[in-house]
């Protein structure tokens, strides 16, 4: 009997099965399943029972207030929890051509006095120089290593003790003679994770892995590795927008829903510390179908501008089409904008977008997008200084949110004090008198 057996893994979810299926069962994704290999029962060794571990009482267990590496960069600072703590394993992953590579060397320019060792599997020495010079990073506490073998990787790690940052960019060009599989295959790119993070747990350097995802999903999947690394960082934006948004989805080390918000320039990335005031800049006045949310991103209120263009359908069927919301919604708040406010929009188009190409997924935009679509119906602006959200109930109720003390506050400072929220009307119709 073999030592391996073959499976099918989903490389969104991570759900294996022993027979390839075209749909995942678990997260209905399609065409998701590659082959993988798992250890049989048959090679365990079975029948043996070791007892080594003996229970130990949680009070008796000493902690020592964990020393963490800040990056000097406030908003990655920020998503990581106030730093990198020792022997933590990050996984940076993005799209290709996001900026992965563009920001961890802007955090090592940030941390110039610790040496850190980079790994490039992807690029050659002079492409990651380039990058440097391009940054005015002069680089010299970078340690270049170019080197796709996991096995050497890891004794350059434990031989190079002055070392305070590992960074692997990225983990899809690694393989392991140990391993199966070519290099970037499931088996591998899991295989190679699992050695690199007890080489950063047993030195206790902190490791970053830079790895891809594609929209196609990824042949493997940060879900894969979801339980080997302490901290998953997600690098979103898109192309046409200059701003990234790194958004945390585990963190063993800190908060969860963090969010740091960078705007790619010209000479690297730099973090953008009033992301309201700038997404705000190039909003019109007095323009209609503009309405300004406060939309929370962690812990941190942001102001949002949603714009709405409602147009005569010149076919039978309405068009509704929605850039950085979601377009089941967008039917849903409509369909309550028509049956409780009286708002007639089975003639029109309806087109809704997020000035500045970002998502906003909460359903404290709810009322901001009604009333966008109300005033662009009506052809009339919102008055002046005002800024709206919560949540629009089916009959036309408007919810209350989390933090809504925070909200108002923030909309306050940046200059708009008249809100409209669940505090000051309970209902849509009220809401459109009040801001209209
Ligand atoms: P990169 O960090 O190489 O992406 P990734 O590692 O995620 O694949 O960034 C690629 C893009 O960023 C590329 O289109 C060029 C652009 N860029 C800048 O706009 N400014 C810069 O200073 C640098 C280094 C890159
Ligand atoms: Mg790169």
């Amino acid at each position: 009997m073999s030592k391996f057996k073959t499976v099918y893994t989903c490389k969104n979810c991570g759900y294996t099965s022993y027979q390839w299926v075209g749909q995942c069962p678990e997260c209905s994704e399609w065409n998701t399943f590659v082959e993988d290999v798992i250890a049989s029962k048959e090679s365990k060794t079975s029948g043996q029972i070791r007892y080594s571990a003996e229970p130990v009482k949680l009070s008796s267990v000493m902690t020592s207030p964990t020393k963490r590496i800040t990056s000097g960069i406030g908003e990655f600072d920020r998503v990581l929890g106030g730093g990198f703590v020792p022997g933590q394993v990050v996984l940076l992953a993005g799209e290709p051509g996001i900026g992965k590579s563009t920001i961890i060397t802007e955090i090592s320019k940030s941390l110039k006095d610790i040496n850190i060792l980079y790994v490039c599997g992807e690029e050659s020495v002079e492409q990651v120089k380039i990058r440097a010079e391009r940054m005015g990073y002069e680089a010299d506490n970078l340690l270049m290593l170019s080197e796709t073998n996991a096995e050497s990787i890891v004794s350059n790690i434990e031989k190079n003790k002055d070392v305070g940052l590992v960074i692997v960019d990225s983990i899809q060009t690694l393989y392991s003679d140990e391993l199966l599989g070519t290099a970037g295959s499931l088996v591998q790119v899991r295989g190679c994770t699992q050695m690199l993070t007890n080489a950063a747990k047993s030195s206790g350097i902190p490791l970053v892995l830079i790895g891809h995802v594609t929209k196609e999903g990824v042949v493997a999947g940060p879900k894969v590795l979801e339980h080997l690394v302490d901290t998953i960082l997600y690098l979103e934006g898109d192309s046409q927008h200059l701003f990234r948004v790194l958004r945390t989805t585990k963190n063993r080390f800190g908060p969860v829903s963090e969010v740091g918000i960078f705007e790619m320039t010209e000479k690297g990335i730099r973090e953008v510390l009033n992301p309201s005031e700038l997404f705000l800049k190039q909003r019109m006045l007095n323009a209609a179908g503009s309405c300004v949310t406060v939309v929370m991103e962690g812990y941190r209120p942001l102001l949002f501008e949603i714009q709405a263009l409602t147009v005569k359908t010149s076919f039978g069927y309405p068009r509704r089409t929605a850039s950085g919301f979601s377009n089941t919604r967008l039917q849903v708040l409509i369909a309550i904008l028509e049956r409780r406010a009286g708002v007639s929009l089975s003639n029109y188009d309806v087109y809704l977008s997020i000035a500045g190409g970002f998502k906003v997924n909460e359903y404290a935009a709810d009322l901001a997008v009604c009333l966008a679509i109300a005033s662009s119906v009506k052809d009339k602006p919102i008055k002046e200084g005002t800024a709206a959200f919560g949540e629009c109930g089916l009959s036309g109720e408007i919810r209350q949110v989390p933090h809504q003390e925070r909200r108002t506050r923030e909309a306050g400072k940046l200059g708009y004090p008249n809100v409209i929220s669940s505090d000051h009307t309970s209902n849509i119709i009220d809401a459109m008198n009040k801001a209209l």
